[in-house]
C-alpha cells in the first residue's frame, strides 16, 4: 500500500504538446504533480530551456529521448542531456551493452562536472505500442515477453538503472531484476479510458501491483477536460490500491 508521497512520486505526467500547453499544464498541476516527462515533441523544439522552465515549477524531469546511436555519440548525448538537470533519461536497450555502458560513463562524467546526483538511465525494451505482429515485421522472432526479458537483463547488467516496459511485463521484470531496479511503465489507462495507439495497457493500480516503480501517463491526464481532477483520480486509485 502506497502513502500519499509515494503515490505522487510514482506518477510521471507525459507532456506531449507544445510549450504553451506544457506551461499551462505545469500551472494547472502545480502543487500536485511531482514528475513530468519531457519527450521528443517538446525537447526537439525548445531544447534545454523547456527543462529549465519545468524545473522552475518544482517538477522533476524524465527526459524521454530514447537515445540510440553508436557508443561514442551516446556517451556525449547522455552527458549533454544530464547537464540540463533532468533526473531520468531513456536510452534504447536495442543499442547493445556497449552503448549502455557508454551512456553510464556519460552520466557519471556529468555528475562529476555538476556535483549533483547522477542522472538515472532507463532502457527501453519493446515499445508499448508494439504488438506481436509488429515485432515479427521487424524480424524479431521471440515473443514480446522473451524479448523484453532479454533486453532488460542485458541492459541492467550493462549499467542501466532500470527498464521501460509495458505494465503487462512489470511483474516478470521485477522478479528478474530484483527490488532495486527502476521499472517505468507507460501504457497506463484508467478503466474506461481510450487506449489510443497503446496496445499493452493496464490500469494504474494494476501496474503498481505488478511491480512498476513509476507510471508514465499522458493523454488520460493532459487531454482530460480537467487535468488536475484526472491526476487526483489516479492518485486516489493508487492510494486505495
Ligand atoms: O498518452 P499516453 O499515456 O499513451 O503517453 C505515454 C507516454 O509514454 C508517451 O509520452 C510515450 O512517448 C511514452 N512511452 C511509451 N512507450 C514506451 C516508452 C515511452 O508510450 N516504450
Amino acid at each position: 500500500m502506497l502513502n500519499e508521497s509515494q503515490v505522487r512520486d510514482a506518477v510521471i505526467v507525459a507532456l506531449d504538446c507544445d510549450r504553451a500547453r506544457a506551461l499551462e499544464l505545469a500551472g494547472l498541476l502545480e502543487g500536485r504533480a511531482s514528475w513530468v516527462k519531457v519527450g521528443m515533441t517538446l525537447f526537439y523544439r525548445y531544447g534545454p530551456s523547456i527543462v529549465d522552465e519545468m524545473r522552475a515549477h518544482g517538477l522533476r524531469i524524465f527526459l524521454d529521448l530514447k537515445v540510440h546511436d553508436i557508443p561514442f555519440q551516446v556517451k556525449g548525448a547522455v552527458l549533454s542531456a544530464a547537464l540540463t538537470g533532468a533526473d531520468i533519461i531513456s536510452i534504447h536497450g536495442l543499442g547493445s551493452s556497449a552503448m549502455i555502458a557508454a551512456a553510464r560513463a556519460g552520466a557519471e562524467e556529468a555528475a562529476e562536472i555538476t556535483g549533483c546526483d547522477r542522472i538515472r538511465l532507463i532502457a527501453i525494451s519493446i515499445l508499448t505500442s508494439m504488438s506481436p505482429e509488429s515485432l515479427a515485421e521487424i524480424g524479431i522472432a521471440g515473443t514480446i515477453e522473451e524479448e523484453v526479458s532479454r533486453l532488460a537483463s542485458m541492459s541492467y547488467a550493462a549499467g542501466a538503472d532500470g527498464i521501460v516496459c509495458s505494465p503487462q511485463e512489470a511483474a516478470g521484470l521485477r522478479a528478474l531484476l530484483g527490488p532495486d531496479a527502476l521499472i517505468v511503465t507507460p501504457g497506463i489507462r484508467p478503466s474506461g479510458s481510450d487506449a489510443g495507439d497503446q496496445v499493452r495497457i493496464s490500469t494504474p493500480s494494476a501496474a503498481i501491483a505488478a511491480g512498476s516503480s513509476k507510471l508514465v501517463i499522458g493523454r488520460p491526464i493532459c487531454h482530460a477536460n480537467d487535468p488536475r481532477a484526472a491526476l487526483d483520480a489516479i492518485y486516489s486509485e493508487l492510494l486505495g490500491a
